[in-house]
């Protein structure tokens, strides 16, 4: 597929992805990206993203969960909003567009709809959420389950590397969390919400397309595994004594990834720890993450409980235990089939006339605001799929089109609320 080459929208998306530069410096380490919730760093991006939303016309808030909003009223004031939004927060060592980017084309598109001077049969608000990746506390989506009003209060206890707690880090950042109750958003006064977020995989590209509405986001499971033996000496103990906690964790790896595989399911190890962690002792204890994600939540399920039985297979044979604990669970979310209609208007409006539809494999905050209003979302593609990692990167050309597209869905969910072409 040929570049888009319309030059005000290009002129736009370069200053979308300088501001995504911006933010990038905006990280606890000097030389990569990572940006925690509630750390000094998203208090200065909050502060950042504030002031593009009030260029762009928003009038703007920290909501109680630290969440940056910004609202642009309608043909009238107090109208029910239709929300734009993503992330700002970031996985250790990031891309600079995971999140960042959605944000970024959600207030752009404000700006222009501000400037053409249409008045919107709803209001327009624009949410940067505080949590979707859950680095810190390993709970993801906390930001936008506190909009949702899905909170769980057992949250309040989860501790982050150096066990402050998520009560305590509310507090360090300013927030209240008795006040928590207040982020929360009642569904008659929305309208639905639309998110713009990077494809995190390699479909878009292997299609030759540049854009792509998503049909469903993947239900995901999350554990944290212990595996238990003995800890002894690396020299002095024979073979038929021990119990290597890392050679049972090991071989339950490879069968994560033979059973994923076979099921078509994705399963990712993505942390493991050998206890006491010497060179010459044998691991006693080695604790790691599991991540599974399937369209289709019977699939996933189905994939655990083989998991599960292979775990207990090679711990009994290897004389070592295991335990799991959930720790983040989110099924599988369909996109509202009249949201996806004005996102495939709103690609169709940049020349691709059979917009490619997909499922998302990568969880996103929509999957939390479903349990509060209808949602949907706009794919943009990134080069080689490439996602979590520094070298995530998106073509100029490809935002621009995304910006247009993102502002023809808006326009497209305008006439569908209002039963009329909007003047
Ligand atoms: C979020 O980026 C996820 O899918 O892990
Ligand atoms: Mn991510
Ligand atoms: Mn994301």
């Amino acid at each position: 597929m040929s570049a888009y080459a319309d030059s005000t929208a290009l002129a736009e998306a370069a200053l979308i992805m300088e501001r995504c530069n911006d933010l990038a410096g905006l990280s606890s380490h000097p030389e990569k990206l990572e940006r925690l919730h509630l750390s000094p760093e998203h208090r200065a991006a909050n502060d950042v993203v504030a002031t593009w939303m009030e260029e762009a016309g928003l009038s703007t808030w920290q909501d109680p969960a630290g969440n940056q909003c910004g609202r642009m009223e309608g043909r009238e004031p107090g109208l029910p909003a239709l929300l734009l939004g993503s992330h700002i927060d970031t996985v250790p060592d990031a891309g600079r567009y995971d999140g960042m980017l959605g944000v970024l084309l959600a207030i752009q598109t404000v700006s222009r709809i501000r400037a053409s001077g249409i008045a919107l049969p709803f209001a327009l608000e624009v949410v940067a959420f505080s949590d979707e990746e859950g680095t810190r506390f390993g709970t993801a989506l906390l930001g936008s389950r506190a909009l949702a009003g899905t909170w769980n209060p057992d949250w309040w206890n989860l501790t982050d590397r150096d066990g402050i707690t998520l009560a305590e880090a509310f507090q360090d950042f300013g927030l209240d969390p008795a006040r928590l109750p207040g982020a929360f958003r009642r569904p008659e006064n929305l309208v639905g919400y639309l998110e713009a977020h990077i494809e995190q995989g390699p479909y878009l590209e292997d299609a030759d397309r540049r854009l792509a509405v998503v049909t469903s986001i993947a239900g995901a499971r999350r554990f944290t595994l212990v595996m238990t033996g003995h800890a002894g000496h690396a020299g002095g103990t024979p073979y038929n004594r021990r119990r290597d906690a890392l050679l049972g964790a090991s071989e339950l790896v490879i069968e994560v990834e033979r059973i994923s595989i076979l099921h078509s399911v994705i399963g990712t190890v993505g942390r493991l720890q050998a206890f006491p962690g010497g060179v010459n002792v044998i691991p006693g204890r080695v604790e790691f993450s599991l991540d599974l994600r399937a369209e289709f939540d019977v699939d996933r399920d189905e994939c655990l409980r083989l998991i599960f039985e292979a775990a207990e297979n090679i711990a009994a044979r290897r004389n070592l235990t295991c335990d799991a604990t959930e720790i983040y669970r989110a099924d599988a979310t369909e996109c509202d089939p009249l949201l996806q209609r004005a996102i495939a208007a709103g690609i169709q409006s940049t020349g691709d006339t059979e917009p490619l539809a997909m499922w998302s494999r990568a969880g996103h905050d929509g999957m939390a605001v479903a349990d509060l209003t209808r949602i949907a979302m706009l794919f943009i593609r990134c080069r080689g799929g490439v996602s979590h990692h520094p070298d995530e990167h998106v073509k100029r050309s490809d935002v621009a089109a995304a910006l247009d597209a993102f502002e023809a869905a808006v326009l497209a969910v305008a006439v569908t609320e209002s039963g009329t072409v909007i003047v």
